[in-house]
């Protein structure tokens, strides 16, 4: 089986790949970077290419049985995924996996979830057999602060108190490789999430075990963490984002039973905990 990952040099594509080769799979990935090659695994191919551009969806979906479809947050992320759906249909791929969000409909006014629920809407409408994927909050976020806790002590995404069912994108990978190359998850939409409800102080007290120091949570103030984040990211994704903090420190972003279990069903295993990500992590940061 053929298959094309989108995204596949970035956070959870590069679990989808490793997830697909370890099952057999052929493997291309498309990266506007072909100097990314290097970095991927033996077998892999790199295919040059741009989801924002015509030529690149006319030529990257043939003789593609399956596609992993991811488009990061940007302001044609939308875009990018349609044209892609298109590129597929032109192909006549047989298989989609998409990236999308949990709970993706409730939050709908924020682009980076807007935009995903009306591609969810396309996906239906287009005839290709497709699987949609909606993840929560991934642990792996945590890489990018690492330095906030290892030199300042503090854990500064603000989750809030009412709680996530934050997601090991080790599990995300094993649900999209099991989609694409097993059967019956055509037509079906699986909330991929961990086992247990995490806060911003539960966060900050896990790793503080993990990491055997104080880790303190720096707090649900929205006007700090924007002015803060202006620093380093753009302003339309500090403002996005800061309306998904606002949303989850309301409601949360919660798991039912019901979804654990039909994802410990698509894994073959139960997801992931957060304290296991946390305590391997903090070795890996150790040694
Ligand atoms: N972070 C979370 O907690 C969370 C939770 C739920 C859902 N999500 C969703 O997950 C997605 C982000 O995944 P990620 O963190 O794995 O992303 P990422 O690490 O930022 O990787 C982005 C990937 O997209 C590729 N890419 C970017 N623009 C492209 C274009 N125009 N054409 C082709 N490829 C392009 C990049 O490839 P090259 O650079 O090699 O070209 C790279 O492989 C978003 O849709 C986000 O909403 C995130």
């Amino acid at each position: 089986m053929n298959i094309l990952v989108t995204g596949g040099t970035g956070t959870v594509g590069s679990h989808v790949v490793q997830a697909l080769v370890g099952q057999g799979a052929q493997v291309s990935v498309l990266t506007r970077d072909p100097n990314k090659a290097a970095g991927l695994p033996a077998g892999v191919k790199a295919v040059e290419g741009d989801l924002l551009k015509p030529a690149t969806v006319r030529s990257v979906f043939k003789d593609i049985d399956g596609v992993f479809l991811l488009n990061p947050v940007s302001q044609t992320e939308a875009h990018e995924a349609l044209l892609a759906l298109s590129g597929m249909q032109l192909a006549d791929v047989k298989r989609l996996v998409y990236l999308s969000v949990h709970h993706v409909e409730q939050a709908a006014w924020l682009p980076h979830f807007g935009g995903k629920v009306g591609v969810e809407a396309a996906i239906k409408v287009s005839g290709i057999p497709y699987t949609i994927l909606r993840p929560n909050n991934f642990y792996q976020n945590d890489y990018w602060y690492k330095d906030a806790m290892l030199q300042f002590g503090i854990y500064p995404q603000p989750l809030g108190s009412v709680g996530l069912s934050r997601v090991d994108v080790r599990d995300i990978a094993d649900a999209a490789a099991a989609a694409l190359t097993s059967s019956g998850h055509e037509g079906q939409t699986y909330d991929l999430v961990g086992p247990e409800l995490v806060t911003g102080e539960s966060t900050a007290r896990t790793w503080s075990h993990a990491l055997g120091k104080e880790i303190t949570y720096a707090g649900d103030d929205l006007d700090s963490w924007e002015q803060q984040s202006l620093q380093y990211l753009p302003d339309w994704m500090v403002f996005d984002f800061r309306m998904m903090y606002d949303y989850f420190q309301k409601h949360g972003l919660k798991a039912s039973p019901e979804a654990i279990t039909r994802q410990t069903a698509l894994t073959g295993h139960a997801p992931r905990s957060f304290e296991a990500f946390a305590g391997e992590t903090a070795a890996a940061w150790k040694s």
